[in-house]
């Protein structure tokens, strides 16, 4: 299969020296590209602003902001794509406007930045790019995770959202370690318990494989 992956956090800029972005290490991303360059898959990984080695094996495109992520999965998700997974923790919200200059705070007791929505990636890819494949995200959740999970499924069109809780220091964001709850598109849904990232990639790149395979 060919598979793409995104990974890792985006990075949106306040000024040349700040940035908003979030705790995402890129592990389980890099955790699924490695897995599936192992189960002999062709893997486009496009990755955010990690520190982690490079997948051997694996095409590698590195973003830094949303709208860098967004058209490198766009100039990249109609080139015969099989399954498409969004592990990124994209940012939802980027400053309106980036100051050109090092904001400076002698003046300001207290600043104000005014956020816009940047695009939903994985929200714009059976509508707008027009992707035929799997499409399978990723839901990080503090609460409610299966109606919230269960909700995205539907609205962004998934064969498969993969859930986490993320909040504890053991699991989701930068651990090594994770838990995730899977929701297909038919309802059936699967826990998948606590283990390392790397193990957890190779049971969604069966799993996918398995959802690949033609309805006998
Ligand atoms: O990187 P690690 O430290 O290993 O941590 C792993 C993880 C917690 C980041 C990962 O397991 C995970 O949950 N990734 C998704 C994070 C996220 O942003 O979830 P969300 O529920 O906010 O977004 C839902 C889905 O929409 C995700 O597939 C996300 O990639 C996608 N999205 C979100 C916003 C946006 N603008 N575009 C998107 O494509």
């Amino acid at each position: 299969m060919k598979i793409l992956i995104t990974a890792g956090p985006t990075r949106e800029a306040i000024d040349p020296v700040r940035y908003l972005s979030n705790r995402s290490s890129g592990k389980m991303g890099y955790a699924l590209a490695e897995a599936a360059v192992a189960r002999g898959h062709e893997v486009l990984l496009i990755s955010g602003p990690v520190s982690l080695p490079a997948v051997e094996g694996a095409n590698t495109i590195k973003v830094i902001t949303a709208s860098e992520m967004y058209d490198a999965v766009q100039a990249h998700i109609g080139e015969a794509v099989d399954a498409a997974i969004f592990c990124a923790a994209v940012a939802d919200y980027r400053p309106a406007c980036v100051e050109e200059h090092k904001i400076k705070k002698d003046d300001n007791e207290q600043i104000t930045l005014v956020l816009e929505k940047t695009a939903d990636i994985l929200g714009s890819v059976r509508g707008k790019m027009d992707f035929t494949g799997l499409l399978i995200g990723f839901a990080a959740e503090t609460e409610k995770l299966e109606s919230y999970a269960r909700r995205k499924l539907q609205s962004k069109q998934c064969d498969l959202i993969v859930a986490n809780h993320v909040g504890d220091a053991q699991t989701g964001f930068d651990a090594d370690d994770n838990q995730l709850q899977l929701f297909f598109a038919d309802g059936q849904q699967q826990k998948l318990p606590l283990q390392t990232k790397r193990l957890l990639g190779e049971k969604v790149i069966e799993i996918i494989e398995k959802m690949g395979e033609p309805k006998t």
